[in-house]
């Protein structure tokens, strides 16, 4: 993950062992190059890791933020090692944004880059699709949830081949569909057992919330806007903020009405526990199909369910697709 020639902005230790015990010892500091020569150390004694100090875990995935387009295209690296950091990168940045959305501190361009990142690395590499299904975190955190849903957008938008500027804007809109839930009170939020009826309507504000963020930003698409403002519109005009349907709905929408609730489904939430996609997808179809565009839905099963038997959930919250 170590770019030659780069300053890494942390510093860097190698672990020993003296009498049975860890040992660390600074190999660069932060603010000097990581050049060959370091590497060449590396490599001829074989070390593999590096360690760094905890506070430091956000420097380090600006550095691959930063990084990114190299660790990608670096062929010494495997396709799961890629996803890690295309997985990492995307949760600091999405905690980044969830934090500062309300400040408008928040640059746009990060979120554009990655899913451009990402995109070139779903279309280029076969393993993508396995490797970045295996990072989608199952535990329920807006941020993981939201990168999950730009994951799994951007490889269903490959399998219905939307051109590199749609994934753009659409691999965009995921990433930032759920940011209006920064106003609703966390106790609601993460509320267990069933919200009253008050506790829903505020939920029910986030997608209006999100996209008053969001309007004014510089970068930002009016369709990657559709995908924050119409995730929880349905089909047949029962969803919410509007309650329109049908094509009423963008595209965009109904693509990603599919994948909220898949995802919503499969992952540990709160007040419930996960299913297996087989099972999701099922619940899905034989529970709230007429929420769906029924033709999506359908390409979405094609899309996963051959694959959906393939992924297994472990303890450690993480899906893990045998291959
Ligand atoms: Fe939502
Ligand atoms: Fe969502």
């Amino acid at each position: 993950m170590l770019v030659e020639d780069t300053e890494v902005g942390c510093d860097l230790y190698l672990r020993s062992h003296v009498n049975g015990y860890p040992r660390y010892v600074l190999f660069c500091r932060g603010d000097e190059q990581f050049g060959s020569d370091r590497k060449g150390v590396l490599l001829e004694r074989n070390i593999d890791k590096l360690y760094i100090l905890s506070k430091d875990y956000n420097n380090f995935f600006k550095y691959q933020e930063r990084n990114l387009p190299n660790i990608l295209s670096n062929n010494n690296l495997s396709s799961r090692e890629k996803s890690h950091a295309v997985y990492h990168v995307a949760k600091s940045l999405t905690k980044e944004i969830l934090q500062d959305i309300s400040t408008a501190g928040v640059d746009l361009d990060r979120v554009k880059n990655w899913v451009k990142y990402t995109i070139g690395f779903i279309l280029n590499d076969e393993n993508a699709f396995s490797s970045l299904l295996s990072m989608t975190s199952h535990d329920y955190y807006t941020y993981t949830h939201s990168i999950n849903l730009s994951v799994f957008g951007l490889l269903f938008g490959k399998h219905l081949s939307l051109g590199t500027d749609s994934l753009n804007t659409f691999g965009t809109g995921m990433l930032l569909h759920d940011v209006g839930k920064v106003e609703v009170p966390i106790e609601i939020l993460n509320k267990p057992g069933k919200l009253t009826k008050d506790e829903f309507e505020v939920i029910k504000r986030h997608p209006e919330a999100g996209y008053k963020l969001l309007k004014d930003k510089e970068n930002i698409e009016e369709k990657s806007l559709k995908v924050v403002i119409q995730h929880h519109e349905n089909f047949d005009g029962t969803g919410y903020p509007y309650g329109i349907g049908g094509d009423e709905i963008d595209l965009y929408g109904r693509l990603s009405r599919i994948i909220d609730v898949y995802d919503a489904i499969t992952t540990k939430r709160s007040y419930a526990g996960s299913r297996n996609p087989f099972a999701a997808l099922q619940e899905m179809r034989e529970g709230m199909i007429s929420c769906f565009d029924m033709e999506l839905f359908k390409e979405f099963v094609s899309f996963l369910g051959p694959r959906s038997s393939q992924i297994i959930k472990d303890d450690g919250g993480i899906v893990c697709l045998k291959t």
